[in-house]
């Protein structure tokens, strides 16, 4: 390894973005504007005035009526951009139109199989106006609920487009969940129609969609129609009455269909995300807020002009897709790729062959996938031209240095500065990362984006530095969540009982002395699975679901490309044997109740569990055990023996 990238290594270098990347930047072009120096006085300046900062970006997009004022905060509910009338729809597609954009790309998307297609802003807004009509026909409208289990495909962003457009409320499930999450998803939102495919291909293997959710359709009462889109010619049978297809149903529709004028707290989406009991939670987010919030981080984070083809390597189906696959992109009138397959099919080299092939400017994807390029070696991305590249972005987990330069080397030609964006399903937007014109260390997120402010606190709500902590956002930000869906209680318990007026995140992080943020993992009973957020109890409860199951506890078990891999601990009802069958069995269960994702890779059979007198599992002794590392204090403990058994079964 050259000598420089070693010093990189060590963490304490600081990588400096080029002059020429500096200069040109957006965040440049906007500090000129107001004759801001530097990175410190942006953050000073906004900082102290966040309101100003909002205003003036919320300006660059179209607004119905105006708002009368910036930001309501009466802790811990946030108002942005009151009275303001709004849709994010209508700036994401109707503006564009309007303006004479109607021929350039919007999307190019690549299926598994290489098929393509190049989508315009036109093409897109007749397709989301004739689905918009046809879901207006079935009687949807403002405040209706939609669900949408869709894999890849272009009809997913239309859907949700045409959802935003008429002010229905979309709820996207992970098409990589089972059929059982979309069950449960769909009655807690209490959708009226839910959207679905025939089915699609995973690695070359057919996934029939719409059979998986004729199963659970008995068991959702609210839904009174099913739109399937027939993507893999499968030979689906359609339910009298409720069953529709969605090539008939817009076929004779209108390609004009009038926007819904919303209030800019209008909410836009339910999006559920695990937490530290079973049930997920449908965290809410408006149209006004979410959509000044991601156009803003889009275009300072990751700097894109007019130009610029733009590769967010997520799924739709998660948060990172939402806001920086369909919503904000479409915003600033660029143009994406939507990418249907897996990163490593058919072979390694796949997504740098699609970089070189549509001359992608900015790659955005997640440490997992790193990882797993550093596994296969440097060959795959150094048989492709990757000069087009000009910024990397890295989010989902926290990014080791290791990672971090491989990915600046092989990737990035030791040109390109990477923004490691730290942000949840909560914030909707980025809200700890660089800017292109920020020093970088590798591996830290850097710090909050101007007019945020965050802190590290122990216990006591006592700021900390360079020590590890509760991360805590102090003020609020246009895009952060404004509820949990039919539950504002839990609500303030998870994000806003431990400290006053701050919102609690729920990782563990360190500010160092300089003020950079290192983010260093979840601190609450929720696993990082490849990037992907899963609860412990929801896996538990799925174990727990299975007749023979009496007791289980889920842990992570550190694994060094996927970060975590889930590991189960059950204890067997009486008269059941501890079987390799029936290990198989549990996984091949949870993997229907929940999805792949959410397969533990590990399951031990147990007699009993480490339990505190008042009968709560000790996570953190099992955790230990599973990592190697001492168990620590056990006094507490009701039945110490248990931990005996665990080492047996590890
Ligand atoms: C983790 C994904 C370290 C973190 C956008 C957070 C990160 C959770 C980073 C949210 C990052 C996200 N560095 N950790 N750059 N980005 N995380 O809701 O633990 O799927 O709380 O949103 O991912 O996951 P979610």
């Amino acid at each position: 390894m050259p000598k420089d990238l070693e010093a990189l290594l060590k963490e304490e270098r600081i990588f400096k973005p080029t002059k020429d990347i500096v200069e040109k930047s957006n965040i440049t072009q906007w500090m000129n504007k107001y004759k801001i120096k530097n990175y410190d006085e942006l953050l000073k300046k906004a900082n102290d005035n966040p309101d100003w900062f909002w205003d003036d970006l919320a300006k660059e997009l179209e607004w119905f009526e105006p708002y009368k004022n910036v930001l309501k905060w009466d802790p811990p509910h946030a108002e942005w951009f009151l009275e303001g009338k709004f849709n994010i729809a209508h700036n994401a597609l109707d503006r564009h139109i309007k303006n004479g954009k109607g021929d350039k790309i919007a999307y190019i998307w690549e299926g598994e199989d290489g098929k393509t297609r190049k989508i315009t802003y036109h093409q897109l807004w007749c397709d989301v106006n004739k689905f918009a009509n046809a879901l207006r026909e079935l009687g949807i409208g403002k405040g209706d609920t939609v669900s949408i289990y869709l894999p890849m495909i272009p009809e997913l962003p239309v859907a949700m487009l045409a959802c935003a457009k008429i002010g229905a409320v979309h709820s996207v499930v992970f098409s990589g969940f089972w059929a059982k999450a979309f069950q449960e998803r769909v009655n807690d939102s209490k959708s009226k129609v839910a959207i679905t495919t025939d089915g699609f291909t995973r690695r070359g293997k057919l996934i029939p969609l719409k059979e998986n959710v004729d199963d659970i359709l008995q068991n959702t009462p609210t839904i009174k129609n099913l739109i399937v889109i027939n993507n893999a010619g499968i030979d689906v049978k359609m339910h009298e009455g409720r069953d529709l297809w969605w090539h008939e149903i817009t076929e004779n529709m209108s390609e004009e269909c009038e926007t819904e004028v919303m209030d800019s707290e209008d909410p836009l989406f339910i999006l559920y995300t695990s937490g530290t009991t079973g049930k997920p939670k449908g965290v809410v987010h408006v149209h006004g807020g979410y959509a000044v919030g991601i156009y803003t981080t889009l275009k300072f984070v990751f700097d894109l002009n007019e130009d610029d083809i733009w590769w967010c390597a997520a799924d739709i189906g998660w948060i990172t897709g939402h806001s920086y696959i369909v919503y904000a992109p479409l915003l600033l009138g660029v143009t994406s790729i939507i990418f249907e397959g897996t990163p490593d099919y058919p072979d390694p080299g796949r997504l740098w062959k699609i970089v070189e092939g549509y001359k992608v400017n900015v790659f955005y994807t997640a440490p997992t996938t790193i990882r797993m390029f550093m596994k296969y070696g440097p060959k795959w991305p150094q048989k492709y031209d990757l000069s087009s590249i000009r910024l990397l972005g890295s989010v989902g987990e926290p990014i080791n240095p290791e990672a971090w330069v491989w990915y600046y080397k092989y990737i990035g030609r030791e040109k390109c500065p990477i923004m490691d964006t730290w942000w949840q399903t909560e914030t909707g937007m980025h809200l700890i990362t660089p800017l292109p014109i920020s020093p970088l260390k590798p591996g830290s997120a850097v710090m909050p984006f101007p007019t945020v402010q965050a802190d590290i606190l122990d216990d006591m709500g006592r700021s900390l530095t360079e020590k590890g902590g509760h991360l805590v956002i102090k003020t609020p930000w246009p895009s952060m969540l404004r509820t949990i869906y039919r539950n504002p209680q839990r609500y303030i318990k998870t994000y806003w009982s431990a400290f006053k007026n701050m919102y609690l995140s729920g990782d563990v992080a360190r500010k160092d002395s300089d003020g950079y943020f290192w983010i260093q993992g979840r601190e609450d009973d929720v696993l990082s699975v490849a990037g992907h957020r899963i609860g412990t109890a929801e896996v538990e409860s799925a174990l727990v679901s299975y007749e023979c199951v009496a007791e289980a506890a889920v842990v992570g078990k550190p694994d060094e490309i996927k970060g975590e891999e889930i590991a189960a601990f059950v204890i067997l009802k009486d008269n059941f044997k501890p079987t390799q069958e029936l290990k198989d069995t549990l996984k091949y269960h949870v993997r229907v109740e929940i999805g792949p994702v959410a397969t533990p890779k590990y399951i031990s059979f147990v007699d009993d569990l480490p339990k505190t007198r008042s009968g709560k599992i000790m996570r953190r002794v099992i955790k230990a055990k599973v990592k190697g590392e001492d168990v620590g204090d056990t006094s507490t403990l009701a039945n110490p023996e248990a931990v005996d058994g665990l080492d047996r079964a590890l």
